[in-house]
This record gives structure tokens, C-alpha cells and sequence, in this order.
């Protein structure tokens, strides 16, 4: 039976794609170590997988309030404020998702017609490419350019790719793969343009405890009134405190915006189950060091990727300002991106994300997770400096 002929425009995640691969690796009898997801190694702190525990024990288990339970969207609220955003109220102002991917989905579904389009940083998180193409809509990537090691948007590039069906400016901080944690500066420039051209700001903030050096995450909606009008936040619990399965994710945006996500959402999720919901709110109301401490665990990851990899010849680390992702520079070994992934899958069993998955302007880098530590880590950037330096011989 024919399917659908829109799936010819939807992709599977760079990630899956390769998964693909690398289980075809092990099928021929290959032990590979990844270094490829964002999925964090570290448990969910024992005080929301106990909050979870109470709350299946005691009956939790019926349809959640479709927008989100009060309760959690009232911990999200005292989040948002004292992680510097503005106030939000809980009762139109707030959505709780599964997942950022379904928060970025209501938001895209909320104010994108076909013909639409949507400016995506470049090198850009794959999966937004997908979701606004699916809406009929077309993602138009605007290239970083890079500075010192770092990936910046130059605000002229962006003014430059705005044009009469320009609806929004999708923008991921800290960024995904780059590291790259926006200044206030950086976010003033993309909201004048946001208000000149009347666009929408959709504010992924899904690593905003990641970061480093004194790099601190702000969200455009606290810079301004005017600012706070145009975004529209997502975030997650899955990276702040190690809950990428538990599904649960919110976001927060001026009513009417709320609303329109809000029948888009219903007719695909009704949100996280009411237990999980129960968890998420223990996570944002209870104590936050365990946040401080996945912190300083992934600072510590970064600080072994930087100097392990620190003298490969032909080899570049960029140094990530947030985020547990590392970008090498590996332009210089002769090969394409996805060359070089391929040889270190195949004859180093090591995998690693090609930059060229995430646009032209990531090619001839590689993208390193340090998500997962340990042995993991220890043995997988072992392999990663014998192989580069192998390939670079
Ligand atoms: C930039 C970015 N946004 C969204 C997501 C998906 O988040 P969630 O697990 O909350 O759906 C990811 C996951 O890796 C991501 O890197």
C-alpha cells in the first residue's frame, strides 16, 4: 500500500541514521564505543525517581491535565524566575510537553502555514529541519561563521536572510553542536532583528545549567517586555537533571501563544504521564545541587576530552562554552566528515558525529559527547586519539 508521499521530505535524525550503522557493526561482531549521543550517563537524583515511586503508589496513574498539572506548571513558573526569566503565569502562560521535541512541535505547529519560513542556526540541531518541513513549511539555515574556535550568527547574515514569509528564528543556547552559550549582546542583536521583521523567537534552552567558564545562560525573554512578546522558550528536564527517557519538558510563552500550542499538542500528546509529572515537579522544586554537581562532573568530562585530544597533529579542539558536546577541527586530514566518522567506526570502533550532519558550515569538524563518563569516556577518546592519529599519518 502507498504511504504518504510528504515522508520523502522527512529525514531520520542524524543520530538514528547512524545508529543504523553502528548496529550493523556490532552484528558483524564489533564492540563499538560510542561518544555520539546526548543521552547523560548519570542517574536521575534519587529524590525525583522517589517522588515518581510515591506518586504510582498512590494512584497517579490517570490522564494528567492536558495543559500540564497545576502543580507542575506552577514549579515551572518559580523555575523560570529563579533561573533569571521573567514571570510566567501558570494558568495561560505555561505547557508542559513531552519532551523539548514536542514543545518545539506546538510551537512550530502554533504559527507556521505552508510557504512559511524559519531561520535556523547553521550548524543546526537536525531534528528542527524535520519538524518544520513536515508543517509544510521551509527551514532556512543561516551559516555560523566561526571566530577563534567559536560559532557565532553575524546579525547581518541573519537581517540578510529574512524575507516576507520569515516567521521565526529558531535559536538553540547554550547551542547544539557548536557550544557556543549566545551573550545578552548576541540575543539583543537577533531581537532587534526579530522586531523589525515581526518574527517569532523560539528559544531551545534545553542545556541552560551546562555551562562553563563563566558563561551563564540567559533567556531573550528576560531582556525586555518586548522580547518576552516574541519568545517563545522550550525546555526540558531531560539534560538539567538526567531524565532524557522520563519524556517530560515545558514551555512558557505569552497566553494566546500558549493556547494555539496548546490545541496543536492535543492532537498528538496530552502530555507526560501524571506520575512523571509528579517526578518533574520534585526535580524543579527540590534541592538543585545535584544540578551544580552534574555541572561540575560534565566540566571535568570536557576538561579530559580538551587535553586528551590536545596534541593530535592535524587535529583542532574547539573549547564548548556550554553543552557536553566537544567539535574537533579535523578539516586538515584530507577526508570529508563523514569519511573520517565512517574510518573511526569501522577500524576503531569509536563512534563519534560527523559536523557535516549538522550543515556545511560544521564539515570538516567531528562532534564529541562526553555525556557518558568513565570507562566509556576514558576508552573511547583512547581510540579517537589512536585513530586520528592513524588517519592524520
Ligand atoms: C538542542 C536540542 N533540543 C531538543 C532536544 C530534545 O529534547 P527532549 O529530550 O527534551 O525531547 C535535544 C536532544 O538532544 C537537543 O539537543
Amino acid at each position: 500500500m502507498p504511504l504518504a508521499q510528504r515522508l520523502a521530505l522527512l529525514k531520520p535524525t542524524a543520530v538514528n541514521a547512524i545508529l543504523g550503522e553502528v548496529q550493523q557493526f556490532r552484528n558483524d561482531g564489533g564492540q563499538p564505543v560510542s561518544l555520539m549521543r546526548g543521552a547523560p550517563d548519570l542517574p536521575t537524583p534519587t529524590h525525583i525517581v522517589e517522588a515518581a515511586e510515591q506518586a504510582l503508589r498512590a494512584g497517579r496513574t490517570g490522564y494528567p491535565d492536558n495543559r500540564g498539572e497545576s502543580s507542575l506548571r506552577e514549579a515551572v513558573s518559580r523555575a523560570i524566575v529563579r533561573r533569571g526569566g521573567p514571570a510566567y503565569s501558570a494558568d495561560d502562560e505555561i505547557l508542559i510537553t513531552t519532551g523539548a521535541t514536542l514543545g518545539l512541535y506546538a510551537a512550530l505547529g502554533a504559527i507556521l502555514d505552508p510557504g512559511d519560513e524559519v531561520l535556523l542556526p547553521e550548524p543546526v540541531y537536525d531534528a528542527y529541519v524535520s519538524a518544520v518541513v513536515q508543517l509544510g513549511a521551509a527551514p532556512c539555515p543561516v551559516p555560523a561563521t566561526r571566530i577563534d574556535g567559536r560559532f557565532s550568527w553575524d546579525p547581518n547574515r541573519v537581517a540578510d536572510a529574512c524575507h516576507s514569509r520569515t516567521r521565526a528564528l529558531l535559536v538553540n543556547s547554550p547551542w547544539n553542536p557548536t557550544g557556543t552559550v549566545l551573550t545578552p549582546a548576541e540575543w539583543e542583536s537577533l531581537i532587534e532583528i526579530a522586531d523589525r521583521h515581526d518574527l517569532f523567537l523560539i528559544s531551545d534552552e534545553i542545556y541552560e545549567t551546562i555551562c562553563y567558564d563563566g558563561h551563564t545562560h540567559v533567556t531573550p525573554a528576560a531582556l525586555s517586555d518586548a522580547a518576552r512578546r516574541r519568545t517563545i522558550l522550550v525546555n526540558s528536564l531531560s539534560k538539567t537533571y538526567s531524565m532524557t527517557g522520563w519524556r517530560v519538558g515545558f514551555c512558557a510563552a505569552p497566553a494566546d501563544v500558549i493556547s494555539a500550542m496548546f490545541l496543536v499538542l492535543q492532537q498528538s500528546s496530552r502530555g507526560p504521564a501524571t506520575f512523571v509529572q509528579d517526578a518533574a515537579v520534585a526535580a524543579l522544586d527540590g534541592p538543585q545541587d545535584c544540578v551544580e554537581r552534574m555541572t561540575t562532573e560534565y566540566a571535568r568530562r570536557r576538561e579530559l576530552v580538551l587535553s586528551r585530544l590536545a596534541d593530535i597533529p592535524g587535529v583542532e579542539l574547539l573549547r564548548p562554552e556550554g553543552g557536553f558536546f566537544a567539535m574537533a577541527d579535523v578539516g586538515s586530514l584530507g577526508s570529508s566528515s563523514n569519511q573520517i566518522r565512517r574510518a573511526l567506526l569501522n577500524d576503531h570502533a569509536v563512534v563519534v558525529m560527523h559536523g557535516g550532519a549538522y550543515g556545511p558550515s560544521a564539515e570538516g569538524t567531528l562532534r564529541i559527547s562526553f555525556a557518558s563518563g568513565g570507562d566509556n569516556l576514558d576508552v573511547g577518546l583512547e581510540r579517537l586519539e589512536h585513530g586520528l592519529r592513524a588517519i592524520g599519518s
